[in-house]
């Protein structure tokens, strides 16, 4: 499996997201100690997908760092428009660059990029699947405004299906002792049968709420996402979702007085622009945050290398297996080997994580 790509947080074992999140504290405390630290190096950002906060906090990172950037925001412009495969553009991006950011919009993208990359590949959001930056952003976050990890009952809200930061925050905070989790959604838009299976295996306790009033005042974390439109398969499908969940002033009176509220951002309408004003909402913190998490990020695998194990455990080929998700990388690129692994829903694709036939 890849090395030095940083693709799934999981893959990197616990004490060593510390040591990434204790570097980004040093350098926002210290900035002008490290503006000089990627100095030659060139950050490649290949962004297939929209994005404001990954993107240009990425570029900022790079450029605190004393490094330069390339890259696009629209593969429109790029020789994708003429069919150009993932695999070949990665493989051109490598040669003119020493590390590359990438966000794509099918399942499973970012590890099919690490395959055919010569430099190390950062997933910068895959599909519905997992934004690790994001989570490490989010780490950030809560060492920075709660002290640490571990003993938080922790609120994730919204689209729990497509919402692929709750997926990797919920993945990261399992590995912790005694956090406890409170599923709000509507029915169907729960978490995946995957994700279900990392709380299950991790003993983590974790309950399921229907509206934010009943579940608001237990929480020390509120972790408020938006109903992702664009991965609906109707517009049909996207009304009767959205606009269910929104965190108001009215709510905000229910929470504990040391509450954070949290979200990846973008905010559509679940959190009313009342809420901004109250010393609880960390959103807009967290995502400066971001900034200095991937510098500490970029620094690492540009320096010592990411001490990537295994990416998911029991991972083999098996040829034939057939992924049933229709926006998994596998139904787009060809030529990728048929990654499998076992869950306890049966075998699932190596890439996306969802079954296979
Ligand atoms: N949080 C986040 O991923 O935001 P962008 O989509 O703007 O990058």
């Amino acid at each position: 499996m890849p090395a030095n790509h940083f693709i799934d947080l999981n893959s990197l074992k616990v004490e060593d997201w510390g040591r990434l999140v204790d570097l980004a504290e040093r350098m926002r405390e210290n900035p002008e100690e490290y503006n000089q630290c990627c100095r030659g190096k060139i950050l490649a950002t290949l962004f297939y997908e929209p994005s404001t906060r990954t993107q240009f906090s990425f570029q900022s990172a790079m450029f605190r760092l004393g490094g330069q950037v390339i890259g696009f925001d629209n593969p429109g412009t790029t020789s994708v428009a003429k069919g150009e495969s993932l695999k070949d553009t990665i493989r051109m991006l490598a040669g003119y660059s020493d590390i590359i950011a990438m966000r794509h919009p099918l399942d499973g993208s970012a590890l099919a990029a690490a395959i055919s990359s010569d430099v190390p590949i950062i997933n910068a959001g895959d599909g519905g699947h997992l934004h690790p930056t994001q989570t490490l952003t989010d780490l950030v976050t809560l060492s920075i405004e709660k002290g640490g990890f571990d003993g938080h009952c922790i609120g994730v809200c919204g689209d729990l299906w497509y919402g692929r930061t709750v997926h990797s925050l919920i993945k990261a905070l399992s590995c912790f002792n005694n956090n406890r989790f409170v599923l709000i959604s509507t029915k169907e838009l729960t978490v995946p049968p995957y994700v279900r299976e990392v709380l299950d295996k991790s003993g983590c306790e974790y309950s399921f709420a229907e509206t934010l009033e009943e579940a608001v005042p237990e929480l020390d974390v509120l972790y408020m996402t938006r109903i992702q439109r664009e991965r609906f398969s109707s517009p049909e499908e996207y009304e009767a979702q959205k606009g269910v969940y929104v965190l108001d002033g009215e709510k905000m009176k229910r929470a504990k007085k040391d509450l954070i509220v949290m979200h990846p951002l973008p905010r559509v309408d679940e959190i009313a622009v009342e809420v901004d004003s109250d010393p609880r909402a960390a959103y807009f913190r967290q995502a400066r945050y971001g900034v200095f998490a991937r510098m500490a990020l970029i620094y690492t695998m540009l320096s010592e290398g990411l001490n990537v194990r295994e990416l998911r455990e029991g991972t083999h080929i098996e040829p034939g297996k057939r992924c049933r998700n229709k926006r998994c990388v596998k139904a787009f690129e060809f030529d990728l080997p048929d990654f499998v692994h076992q869950s306890s829903d049966g075998l699932v694709c190596g890439f996306c994580e969802q079954i296979v036939s």
